[in-house]
């Protein structure tokens, strides 16, 4: 669609959009990171301009993706930068969108120097959890510190595994968040991560459920801002 063919049924709506990975040192010249490609939460920042809003785009490391035109770009490296990022913006966002792969651990310190290989024995890396943005943002809510938040968006990616499929992970997942709407992603073999496309649900946190069939990340982004509008004017 011709961006001026859009509805801009979120003029006057203030929207935070963290996406892209996090990355978190070893040394100076390594770092624990994941493969986020960052273009879900890309496409959602541009469309979300596109349709009216004005965009807070919390950006973590990307696939080398061009800022959308229109938002303003916060660029971040790590877990706890983008926290810092999220919440300094926050305070006046009707909506926030937790696109971003953030790490849930840490090196618990960076080494100053290279970590060399002594003797061949492989160092040992001890982790500590970052903080969860999405559940402190769900918190501080819940304590009334964000009145203007309206909408608060967690994403997952999911396989099936032995204690169940996709979904049952998802809404267990929904429900420890206490997020409004989390977008599930099945993930495997060539699906979700670094590809245009995506397979999934969006879950309401009242029980509601809707099918996104495998589509562009684009159109995915199209069906989760209505699923935001639906929120914001009615819910
Ligand atoms: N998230 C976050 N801060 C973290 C980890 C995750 O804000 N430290 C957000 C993600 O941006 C996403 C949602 O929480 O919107 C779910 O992330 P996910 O990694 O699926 O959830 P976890 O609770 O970390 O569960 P898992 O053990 O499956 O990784
Ligand atoms: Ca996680």
């Amino acid at each position: 669609e011709r961006p001026d063919s859009l509805p801009r049924d979120l003029a006057g709506c203030s929207i935070v959009v963290s996406a892209g990975g996090t990355r978190e040192s070893l040394d100076p010249v390594r770092f624990l990171g994941n493969r986020s490609s960052g273009k879900q939460g890309y496409a959602l920042a541009r469309l979300a301009v596109q349709r009216g809003a004005r965009v807070t785009l919390v950006s973590g490391v990307t696939a080398g993706l061009e800022p959308p035109a229109g938002a303003h770009v916060v660029q971040v490296t790590t877990a706890e930068q983008m926290q810092d990022a999220v919440r300094a913006h926050t305070a006046t966002a009707d909506v926030v969108i937790m696109a971003a792969a953030v790490a849930d651990f840490r090196p618990d310190s960076m080494a100053e120097s290279k970590i060399k290989k002594v003797q061949d024995e492989p160092a040992t890396i001890t982790l500590v959890q970052n903080p969860d943005i999405l559940a402190g943002i769900v918190e501080q809510r819940a304590a009334g510190d964000l009145p203007a938040t309206r909408v608060i968006v967690g994403f997952a990616a999911e396989t099936g595994d032995e204690h169940g499929d996709v979904l049952t992970h998802a809404r267990s997942k929904l429900q420890r968040k206490g997020c409004d709407l989390l977008v599930v992603n099945a993930v495997g073999e060539g699906k979700a991560f670094e590809v245009d496309s995506n397979m999934g649900w969006i879950l309401r946190a009242d029980g509601g459920e809707s099918a996104l069939p495998l589509s562009s990340k684009n159109l995915m982004a199209s069906r989760i801002l209505d699923a935001v509008g639906t929120l914001l004017f009615t819910g």
